[in-house]
């Protein structure tokens, strides 16, 4: 009986000792396996020009901090112009390349969406790379100011609107990318055009997944109507990045914490975003869907073309504009 006991308390110590020395002996190879793919393209983007929504924080400022070292003149476009004006001047110091500018876009007002267009267009000649990275997930209900509800707002009409305005300068510009930054969460999605505005039914999380699926969905459409234009359109999932993503959720907000170390670092979660960006094998790959710097598996709902053909018209009938 002693004996036993004896015997459980050595398991039971060595396992108190043994795990954590266990977990630090492989705290390289777990972190590896988060940080995932690479993009290992080494390709210069002198005298290109791309824009990046969201690119103050997160993902975005990763992937505008990448460009910039590979020469692009990298338009910051973020609501918060003082976030986006410190993060430009980080990454001008860092890279050298004075080419970095901010403007002004809230993707929840199409009002200010036309905006930075027309600014845009007025100021810049060439567009080769759009990033549409910008997000919001979880957040209470709560409406744009065109009366969408806030996950499709910004994160799908919003840049399904900003794409349709710059798009005849992607086009000029050609060979030019449009990268759409979805979501795994995408498989958890469904369109439910019965209730777009989730005014009969609303759950944070579902309408995250249901407006990321709108990403896949918009990306498939757009490339197919894009055939031989030479501009592109991809979309990926970049990964569970240590960002602000989750600043709606306290509890999200404390799991993100707590599990850090398991989590990909905003430099890491942008590899992809670049990856589709620059990647020289991927010059006339379109209406795919990445992840880790590699194809990545669509649920079924985001390879339905009638959906696909359905969301673009009830789309651009939200937004009243005529987009063929
Ligand atoms: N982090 C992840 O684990 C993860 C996983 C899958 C997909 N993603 C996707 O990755 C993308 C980037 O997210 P992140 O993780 O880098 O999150 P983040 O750090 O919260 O960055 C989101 C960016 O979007 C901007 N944004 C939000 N609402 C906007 C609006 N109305 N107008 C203009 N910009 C707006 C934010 O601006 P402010 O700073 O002003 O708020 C911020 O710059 C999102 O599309 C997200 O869905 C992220």
């Amino acid at each position: 009986m002693a004996a036993a006991a004896m015997s459980c308390w050595g398991v039971a110590l060595g396992a108190a000792v043994g795990f954590p020395l266990l977990l630090l002996a492989a705290a390289p190879c777990i972190r590896r396996f988060v940080a995932g793919g690479r993009c290992e393209s080494a390709a210069r983007l002198d005298g290109k020009v791309a824009v990046i929504t969201g690119a103050n924080t997160g993902i975005g400022k990763e992937t505008a901090r990448e460009l910039a070292r590979r020469g692009a003149r990298v338009i910051i476009a973020c609501r918060d112009t003082a976030k986006g004006e410190a993060a430009a001047s980080e990454i001008r110091a860092e890279t050298g390349n004075p080419q970095v500018v901010v403007k002004k876009l809230d993707l929840a007002d199409t009002k200010s969406i036309r905006e930075f267009a027309a600014s845009f267009l007025a100021e810049e000649k060439e567009l080769h790379i759009l990033i549409n990275n910008a997000g919001v997930m979880l957040c209470p209900y709560s409406k744009t100011a065109d009366g969408f509800e806030m996950h499709l707002g910004v994160n799908h009409l919003g840049h399904f609107l900003l794409t349709f305005l710059l798009l005849e300068r992607l086009k000029q510009s050609a060979p030019a990318r449009i990268v759409n930054v979805s979501s795994l969460g995408h498989h958890g999605g469904r369109i439910r055009f019965h209730d777009l505005n989730g005014e009969k039914s609303y759950n944070r999380g579902l309408a995250y997944c249901h407006s990321k699926l709108a990403n896949v969905l918009f990306t498939r459409e757009l490339a197919r109507r894009l055939q031989g234009t030479k501009v592109t359109a991809n979309a990926l999932h970049p990964g569970s990045v240590n960002t602000e993503l989750v600043r709606h959720s306290f509890a999200m907000t404390w799991l993100w914490r707590i599990f850090s170390f398991f989590l990909k670092t905003p430099w890491e979660g942008a590899q992809t975003s670049v990856y589709c960006a620059v990647a020289e094998e991927l010059e006339s790959v379109t209406g795919q869907y990445f992840s880790d710097c590699r194809p990545a598996y669509v649920s079924s709902w985001g390879r339905d073309d009638e959906t696909a053909k359905k969301l673009w018209n009830v789309s651009c009938e939200l937004l009243g504009i005529q987009w063929d």
